[in-house]
């Protein structure tokens, strides 16, 4: 595997990836890799023939309290992960390299970003909208991938390449990767790592709680009360908190008050032990 951490290495070796015509899938990530990103990787390979990954802790996506400074950082551990899976090309650059001194550019996408954790994190996707719109036209790949776990940041990703008319992807070749689950249901993330045992223990109880709900909208329960009960059943789990529990269009993000003939998805986040969980799950 390559590793390239300057804009020029990283062009040779995508241009030498794209010998004999040969299709790029680029697997966007901010490193602390587990299963999860290991999963896109190996989906990445059915889709292309050569694949890139980044690593980049993006310091635009972070607000002012959040944790970037103590956002995990392992570059060796991961680039052997990624070395095991066969990957081509590992494009890690410094900040200084992705944002260099004068930038002053911002992608924002209004609307689908607004919501959920865009209300309770300003300026969340306008950083993850930049970076991923920089990391689109600096490999150029052919297909990109994506996980489902952050189903507002996919939304908001598929926007942009929408309304951007991105070639490079095309908003059709934005590919979102099923959520990898622990044996208890719970979503795999790099936030787990900063659960104790017993609220990782308790935290099983976050998706038990949005299937039943789902099985409950399935059956024609109100939305609203359906909605509530589960807050409440997650709260007598043991988190702290529910940020947000919603029933939303699964593109749009739009508030769906009772399912109808688009696509739904059930979207909750909450707080144990200090740690922000979220998930999602198609009301299907
Ligand atoms: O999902 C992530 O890891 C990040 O938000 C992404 C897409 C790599 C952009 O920094």
């Amino acid at each position: 595997m390559q590793t390239a951490t300057t804009l020029e290495v990283l062009r040779k070796a995508v241009a030498g990836l794209r010998q004999d015509r040969a299709r790029v899938a680029l697997v966007p990530t901010m490193g602390a890799l587990h299963e999860g990103h290991l999963t896109l990787v190996r989906e990445a390979r059915r889709h292309a023939d050569a694949v890139v990954v980044s690593i980049f802790v993006n310091p635009r996506q972070f607000g002012p309290n959040e944790d970037l400074d103590a956002y995990p950082r392992q570059l060796a551990a991961d680039t052997a992960l990624l070395e095991n899976e066969g990957v081509e090309l590992l494009w890690a650059p410094e900040v200084g390299a992705m944002y260099p001194a004068g930038f002053a550019t911002n992608v924002s996408v209004t609307g689908v970003s607004e919501r959920l954790c865009g209300a309770a994190r300003p300026g969340h996707f306008d950083g993850v909208a930049t970076v991923v719109c920089k990391l689109f036209n600096q490999v150029r790949p052919d297909v990109a991938l994506f996980g489902e776990k952050d189903w507002q940041q996919l939304a908001v990703i598929r926007r942009m390449a929408r309304d951007l008319d991105l070639t490079a992807p095309h908003a059709d070749a934005i590919v979102g990767v099923a959520t990898v689950r622990e044996a208890d249901g719970l979503a795999l993330s790099s936030r787990n790592r900063y659960l104790t045992p017993e609220a990782r223990t308790r935290a099983g109880a976050l998706p038990r709680a949005m299937r039943r709900a789902i099985v409950a909208l399935l059956a024609g329960a109100d939305a609203g009360g359906t909605l509530t009960a589960m807050e409440a059943e997650i709260v007598a789990a043991g988190f702290a908190s529910v940020d947000y529990a919603d029933l939303a269009d699964a593109a749009t993000l739009a508030p769906l008050p009772a399912l109808g003939p688009e696509p739904a998805r059930l979207l909750v986040a909450a707080r144990i032990g200090g740690t922000r969980l979220i998930d999602n799950m198609p009301v299907a």
